[in-house]
């Protein structure tokens, strides 16, 4: 493969369909999932991605009924408890994009323990998105861009997509350069909205659970094939 893209972003879509095909309860789905996530972060570093991002609990996905908000959680406990000996293993870093000021205080300890332990690894960077939403994360981060402005004596007037950016939870990672959706589904729902505006999509039938390293490699062979422009005009 001739092109890799450094950032890989992936909605992970269609645990509960995976699921009910079978008969199964959604949480088995979700289970399955996060097995899926182990193998794809290994397959991704394996094929050259530097970054990979996923969207693992929407802001909007409170809306779902308790039981399966609980196993949700229950899998990202699960994986926190898991990940600081992972990342050491693989020297992956962990990073959680997100608002996770109104997540339990055991999540938060650990997540502030998991990035502060991998923060030095140079491997994998591997981003959760945990109650992210693209619009909560660009509002956060123009309030953040205004006070530091304020801070700095300059006008509102004087703010650039620069300071945006920079406030932005995802400010030292590079913006995706390709964006999976799988389950057939073709829409963003509030993932990386400012982070993806020249992103190539790749959307597949796949469900999450099925989703395997043969897969990740025909997503990275579509971005091979594709031209960006980033608005300017074709170099071939
Ligand atoms: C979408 O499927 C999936 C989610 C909302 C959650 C994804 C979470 C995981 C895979 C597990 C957590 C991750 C880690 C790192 C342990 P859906 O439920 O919307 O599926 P459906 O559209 O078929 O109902």
């Amino acid at each position: 493969m001739e092109k890799i893209p450094q950032h890989i972003a992936i909605i992970m879509d269609g645990n509960g369909r995976w699921a009910k095909k079978r008969g199964l309860p959604r949480n088995v789905g979700h289970s399955q999932g996060s097995k899926t996530v182990r193998k794809i972060c290994e397959a991704a570093w394996n094929f050259g991605v530097k970054y990979l991002t996923i969207y693992a609990f929407s802001t909007e996905n409170w809306s779902r009924p308790q039981e399966e908000i609980d196993a949700l959680m229950k899998l990202l406990r699960g994986f926190l408890k898991d990940a600081e000996k992972q990342c050491a293993e693989n020297n992956m870093r962990v990073r959680i994009i997100g608002d996770i000021s109104v997540l339990p205080e055991d999540m938060i300890t650990s997540i502030k323990h998991l990035e502060e332990v991998s923060a030095v690894n140079t491997g994998l960077q591997f981003q959760i998105a945990l109650n992210y939403g693209g619009k909560d994360e660009i509002l956060r981060a123009v309030k953040k861009a205004a006070k530091k402005l304020a801070n700095e004596g300059k006008n509102i007037e004087d703010m650039t997509t620069a300071d945006i950016s920079s406030s932005l939870d995802t400010a030292e990672i590079p913006d995706p350069d390709l964006i999976i959706r799988t389950s057939g589904e073709q829409r963003l729902s509030n993932f990386l909205m400012w982070q993806s505006a020249y992103s190539e999509f790749y959307f597949t039938d796949v469900l999450w659970p099925d989703f395997d390293k043969k897969d990740l490699e025909k997503a990275i062979l579509y971005y091979g094939s594709r031209d960006r422009r980033f608005g300017g005009l074709s170099k071939n």
